[in-house]
């Protein structure tokens, strides 16, 4: 395996010092980019062109040839596993994803079944290799999966949800039933991860988007103690190199400092929260990603530029902060916007890293 030429990323998350702030961006491959909309068009849709490791491979790494990113992600969805577990993910244009079988009841719970992963994720695996060897070093590569609850809230309602109606009523009359499923999806994301990080993956994020819509105690419950068990079961060491964990619950706010506990590297801060303040929760104990509003990359060059500079003085100096927005690029977005959020972090960033 090549050797790695930029490592920003990985000694970022793992606070070490740097001479420049590494950044990324949350579906940095994507519909706003035309070099990816053409690569959908060949494969078909959505789920083809994530099963195709070629083309996977493909639209990975277009960003990095536009854009001078830190860190390439794997192409992929975080639905492949209850896809795998036999639910039948599909994807209605312009509606977002959908179940042929969602799994509702407490029978239903009990017959879904653990996948071979080997099997039935393969592709993904192969996504994985192949990345890794056409990205020859250049930056490393990151692996991931949905926390179980944010999977689960999917698998339950069948569909994109705000208000999530049948899992918080599930939840209430029959928690031991949602227990069993979160446990059935903390199993096989277990294998699915350890077996992306064996495939070639050098770090991990777990994107927990729902799990602030659940109170602290729930929350708690029924999300942050799932991707607990991830954690405990994930490999954390390979040929000498720390995997590092990001977990990314939207909106977490104050949770961040539950968070911490779970042995991660980072947490992932939306822009809810400023980064100054989610210092303060998680006491400098982990690493920090994030948190520029995706709406800014709308407005012009010289208004990003402000708000990178913004994001960059509110973590303040120190090692132990990526850039990122603080969710995903919306794909009304002009390309060279990014650019210029991009060329932001390189420019403004080394001066937080001058000890
Ligand atoms: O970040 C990356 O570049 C890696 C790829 C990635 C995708 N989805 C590709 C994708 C990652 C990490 C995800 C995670 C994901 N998928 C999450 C968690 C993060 C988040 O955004 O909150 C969730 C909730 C999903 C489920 C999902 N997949 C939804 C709700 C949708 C529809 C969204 C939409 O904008 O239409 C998808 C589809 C999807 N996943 C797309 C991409 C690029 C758009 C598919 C297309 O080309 O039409």
């Amino acid at each position: 395996m090549a050797e790695l030429k930029n490592d920003l990323f990985l000694r970022a998350l793992q606070r070490l010092p740097v001479p420049r702030t590494p950044v990324w961006i949350m579906r940095q491959a994507g519909r706003y980019l035309p070099e990816y909309r053409e690569v959908r068009g060949q494969a078909g849709d959505f789920m083809s062109l994530c099963r195709n490791p070629e083309l996977a491979c493909e639209v990975t790494l277009q960003p990095l040839r536009r854009f001078k990113l830190d860190a390439a992600i794997l192409f992929s969805d975080i639905l492949t596993v209850p896809d795998a577990m036999g639910l039948g993910l599909y994807f209605e244009t312009g509606e977002g994803p959908r179940f042929r079988n969602p799994v509702q009841t407490a029978a239903d719970i009990r017959k879904l079944y653990s996948p071979d992963v080997s099997g039935e994720l393969g592709y993904v695996f192969d996504a994985v290799s192949l990345i890794r060897k056409e990205l020859a070093g250049k930056v490393p590569l990151i692996g991931f999966a949905g926390s179980p609850w944010t999977v689960a809230t999917y698998m339950v309602e069948g569909r994109s949800s705000r208000e999530l109606p049948t899992i918080r009523g599930l939840a209430a009359e029959d928690p031991a039933a949602l227990t069993m499923l979160l446990d059935k999806i903390a199993v096989t994301t277990v294998d699915y991860l350890n077996a992306q990080i064996e495939a070639g993956a050098q770090a991990i994020m777990i994107f927990d988007t729902w799990g602030a819509a659940l109170e602290l105690d729930d929350y708690q419950r029924f999300s942050l103690a799932n991707m607990q068990t991830i954690i405990d079961g994930l490999t954390r060491e390979k040929g000498g190199q720390r995997i590092p964990v990001i977990l990314f619950t939207k909106g977490a706010g104050p949770m961040l400092a539950e968070m911490v506990g779970t042995g991660c590297d980072a947490l992932g801060v939306d822009w809810t929260t400023d980064l100054s303040t989610a210092r303060e929760y998680v006491e400098d104990k982990v690493a920090l990603q994030g948190n520029l509003d995706p709406a800014t990359l709308r407005e012009s060059p010289e208004v990003i530029r402000a708000g990178v500079a913004r994001v960059l003085e509110s973590y303040g100096n120190g090692p132990g902060h990526v850039f990122n927005l603080g969710h995903g690029i919306t794909p009304d977005i002009d390309p060279e916007h990014l650019g210029a959020l991009v060329d932001a972090v390189h420019e403004l960033s080394p001066q937080y890293h001058t000890d």
